[in-house]
């Protein structure tokens, strides 16, 4: 099967589920203690701002326009309508009003990254939307759920949302077992998001859906077990019995014993610096057979999560810095979901600005130079966009100093 049609498809069907999800908007109860990091706010900040509005606040917003627009946004018509603009209109305002709340309040900048990507979608939708590109303004809005998917699965939470059942009214039919699995993410069900892949990462599917697309659910999966929830024992118990299944593929079956032995030995425990975290993926890599080998995804998997861990909470040179942004770097490119917004040339740049001088600064670059080529070569050869020429470019003379 084409992967890119598979991608696209996989985007296009997550976003229908979306679309099916419109029944309830959030309520206001169940205020708990916000679990995520990003509210840690430095004291200064918080006199400053006092009354910003938390993001769980901001999420109740976003949740209600969403339901609002995703049913009509399911077809071009409906999109267009006349009738249905004013909604839509006031819709997409007050999501860009809160998408600017929503970086103003942070620090943490990977939470700030993928905001501001959220940000720019929103303003692009917007734009698209009154000059009158009303088919652009449809498909930027069908995409957005990458975002909150991204954003939802970068670290650990203690909880799922406290929306009471923000579901229970949907529309399933139709979807499939994955696309549930993919909504009750970015809706942050993440414990009914896992039960569902579970269900679906069966061998009755397997022998169903291509092999491809099954070992990317597995890491989709994996990065809400293992990054979110902290789960190893159920990842492992769940690839225990994929692995002893005929109807799984031979090649993912090897995969599939890698990753566990290598979760079987990890201990979360014994990692507390951005040295442990490179010798983790380093062991990631030795597994690999060939550079796109998916053997040490998991390594990266949760290599991400204690850099990031490390990142927000250890006082760091700039030299460490640098390594453990060009490790997320790294990881970025090994991970490769089409569900996450690609972070990695974001992370391999802050790597190079953070300490130019250092050999990772050298490192980042060349990985950053060959993603850029990468991302923009087709089969009519290579294009590079003369804003990224110019940005490799500073980059390499800052190096150079
Ligand atoms: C830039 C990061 C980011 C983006 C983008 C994002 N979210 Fe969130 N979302 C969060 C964080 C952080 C929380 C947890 C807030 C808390 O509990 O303090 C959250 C919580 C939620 C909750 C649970 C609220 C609750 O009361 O527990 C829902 C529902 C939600 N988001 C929906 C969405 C949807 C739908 C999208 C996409 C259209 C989205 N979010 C995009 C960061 C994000």
């Amino acid at each position: 099967m084409n992967y890119l049609f598979a991608v696209a498809s996989a985007f296009l069907t997550l976003n229908s589920a979306l679309a099916h999800a419109a029944d309830q908007p959030p309520s206001k109860s169940g205020e708990k203690t916000a679990p995520l990091t990003q509210k840690k706010t430095t004291p200064e900040k918080s006199k400053t701002a006092p009354q910003a509005p938390s993001t769980k606040s901001l999420m109740g917003g976003v949740y209600g326009v969403f339901s609002e627009i995703l049913p009509l946004s399911v077809s071009i018509q409906k999109f267009s309508a006349k009738e249905n603009s004013a909604t839509i209109e006031r819709g997409l305002q007050k999501l860009e009003k809160i998408s600017d709340e929503l970086v103003a309040h942070t620090k943490d900048i990977e939470f700030d990254y993928i905001g501001s990507n959220f940000k720019q979608d929103i303003k692009d939708m917007n734009s698209a939307w009154k000059s009158g590109r009303t088919r652009e303004a449809q498909f930027i809005f069908r995409n957005l759920s990458t975002n909150c998917i991204s954003c939802h699965t970068r670290e650990e939470a203690t909880s799922d949302s406290s929306q009471p059942k923000l579901f229970t009214k949907v529309n399933q039919k139709g979807l499939s077992t994955i696309e549930l699995a993919e909504l009750k993410t970015a809706i942050r069900e993440f414990s009914e998001a896992l039960d569902l892949y579970e269900q679906a990462l069966s061998p009755k599917e397997f022998s169903l859906q291509s092999p491809v697309l099954m070992e990317g659910y597995i890491v989709d999966y994996m990065i809400v077990a293992l990054k979110v929830k902290s789960d190893v024992a159920r990842v492992i118990k769940t690839l225990t019995l994929l692995g002893f299944d005929p109807s799984v593929p031979f090649s993912l079956r090897m995969n599939i014993g890698k990753w566990v032995a290598l979760l079987k030995d990890y201990r979360a425990e014994d990692i507390k610096s951005v040295a442990d975290t490179e010798k983790l993926i380093s062991k990631g890599k030795t597994l690999s057979s060939f550079p796109l080998d998916s053997a040490g995804v998991v390594a990266n998997i949760l290599g991400a999560k204690h850099l990031q861990f490390i990142l927000s909470h250890n006082k760091l040179s700039s030299s460490d810095q640098a390594e453990a942004y060009y490790l997320l770097g790294i990881s970025e490119l090994s991970i490769n979901r089409p569900l996450q917004v690609s972070k990695a040339n974001f992370f391999l740049e802050k790597a190079i600005r953070t300490a130019p001088d250092s050999l990772f600064a050298q490192n980042a670059y060349t990985s950053l130079e060959s993603n850029i080529y990468y991302q923009n070569s087709g089969s009519l050869g290579v294009y590079v966009p003369s804003s990224d020429l110019k940005k490799l470019s500073e980059l390499k003379k800052l190096i150079k100093k």
